[in-house]
């Protein structure tokens, strides 16, 4: 591995790629060893065999597809470099093969790899080790490998597995969900709960579309066994682990007593309690405490961080619709409702004023209106992470572009589709820009509705027709939504 130094001038002038952030975390597993026996990226025939049958193509099992997606002008070199987000360069990359996804149509490059500098991204990383830089434990070491925090039931399960394996404890938590930050505070504030030296070490494994249950198991046994685990703990035992998955035994809490116990100790005439996730759900929402018999004040603390109460959580309205088709008025209104009720930060990104700055010089091209909505969606995101209200009303005239947002808002917050679904002929009688008429006359060409298309979306969660509303009451309409979703509190 290289110092701190430029690339070499070898690489200097090999293309460059930024992995997604799947394969960016595939790609540090990879270089760590966790991933070992593979040392690369899949190629097609070992992709399919793992797909079909979860092995490699030379038969040793492997559970999830551990592929590299780049866009296809990359796939005409032999030598690429991956960096991070942030451009710093993190492996040489030996094209073996570059081959097309049959089901995505997606193109992928599989190769061996070779390191240039440790992963520095990502929070929590002086936490991170490498498999070899965990000492190894002499006798049982039992993991947990888990995007969740370990409430008083779990942690009661976890002692007493450990107890009777007489194992050491090693959490790891799996980064890549939306809240990583607060699922490892959660983690860390409950090491005083487990058995003298648990150690908690972050491993970034991705969620992967389309991983069952069963394949999830398995890859989280590997990556125990990487890092010297000899017992995994899990909720449901598969076949073919890499390690003996041990299932602990049903625990409730015994209200009568006030403890957590297996369920089998449990006096029979006493009251057995148990918060559900949609019970936990509903108490974040509506900020009401979790109670201390459920999990302790520490990790109910990161809950109520990673999921704030609706009334104070961040949240996108995001208006689309075409041109004439009133967004602009009612999102204004909605803005000037929501500052006038008080309580909230609202910021309005209007899709000509936005046009005006942070996407000036943009077309409207279908790349540029994409990246325009990427960029209102960038934004958006932002303002919903710290707990602000973004409302905006762009064209947003392509439903992947629009789930792009959705999933990008998502992961910091909430998210609202409303579509302003005023009829075109409205639109074009209306006509207050006097743009569909020089559309029309051929003088602003890809014009939305008249020479350039509008998908319609089918996941609104409000459609309101102006023609048929007066601006009021299309605003209203939009106030009772986040009432009712507890966003807004009622008057
Ligand atoms: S989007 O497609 O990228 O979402 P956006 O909402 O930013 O569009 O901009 C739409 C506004 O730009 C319209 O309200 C209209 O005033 C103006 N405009 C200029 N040219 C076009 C065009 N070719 N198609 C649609 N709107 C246009």
């Amino acid at each position: 591995m290289t110092a701190e130094a430029g690339l070499p001038d070898t690489l200097r002038d090999l293309p460059v790629w930024t992995p997604d952030a799947v394969a960016l975390a595939d790609l540090e597993l990879l270089l760590a060893g966790v991933y070992r026996p593979l040392t690369g990226f899949l190629g097609s025939f070992d992709a399919a065999m793992v797909i079909g049958g979860g092995r490699l193509a030379d038969g040793t099992p492997w559970p999830v597809p551990v592929t590299l997606p780049v866009p296809k002008d990359l796939t005409a070199h032999d030598r690429v470099v991956l960096q991070d987000p942030e451009g710093v360069p993190l492996a040489v990359l030996d094209v073996a093969e570059a081959w097309q996804d049959p089901t995505s149509q997606g193109w992928r490059l599989a190769g061996p790899l070779t390191a240039l500098r440790a992963p520095a991204h990502g929070p929590f990383h002086r936490l991170r080790r490498r498999p070899d830089e965990v000492p190894a434990a002499d006798g049982p070491l039992l993991a947990v490998a888990t995007r969740e925090p370990l409430h008083r039931k779990q942690l009661g399960q976890l002692r007493q597995v450990a107890e009777r394996l007489g194992a050491r404890v090693l959490v790891l938590p799996l980064l890549g969900g939306g809240h990583d930050e607060s699922l490892v505070r959660a983690l860390l504030a409950v090491r005083r709960e487990l058995p003298d030296g648990a150690q908690v070490v972050p491993v970034p494994l991705p969620v992967r579309e389309g991983d069952d249950p069963a394949r999830d198991v398995l890859i989280r046994a590997h990556v125990a066994a990487a890092y010297g685990a000899t017992h995994l703990l899990a909720d449901e035992e598969v076949e073919g682990t890499a390690i003996p998955v041990v299932v602990p035994e049903p625990w409730a809490y015994d209200a009568d007593v006030e403890v957590w116990r297996p369920v089998a100790r449990i006096e029979p005439d006493h009251v057995q309690a148990e918060l559900t996730a949609e019970r936990l759900g509903a108490l974040l929402d509506a900020g009401e405490p979790v109670p201390d018999w459920f999990t302790p004040p520490a990790v109910a603390a990161e809950l109520a961080r990673a999921r704030p109460p609706k009334h104070s959580r961040g949240l996108t309205v995001f208006f689309t619709g075409l041109s004439g088709s009133g967004k602009s008025t009612v999102a204004r209104g909605l803005a000037d409702a929501l500052v006038e009720r008080g309580g909230r930060t609202v910021t309005l990104l209007d899709g000509d004023v936005v046009r005006r700055l942070l996407s000036a010089g943009l077309t409207f091209s279908r790349a540029d209106r994409d990246l325009n909505i990427r960029r209102i969606g960038y934004v958006a995101a932002e303002i919903t992470r710290h707990g602000g209200v973004a409302i905006c009303a762009p064209i947003a005239p392509y439903a992947a572009t629009r789930a792009e947002v959705r999933r990008m808002v998502s992961a910091a917050g909430d998210f609202v589709l409303v579509h302003v679904a005023t009829p075109l002929e409205e639109c074009e009688r209306r006509d207050r820009k006097g743009l569909y008429a020089k559309a029309r006359a051929g003088l602003i060409p890809e014009f939305t509705g008249i020479s350039d298309p509008y998908e319609a979306p089918d996941d609104a969660d409000l459609v309101l027709d102006t023609s048929a509303l007066e601006p009021d009451e299309a605003v209203d309409r939009v106030l009772d939504l986040l009432v009712s979703g507890g966003w807004v509190r009622s008057e």
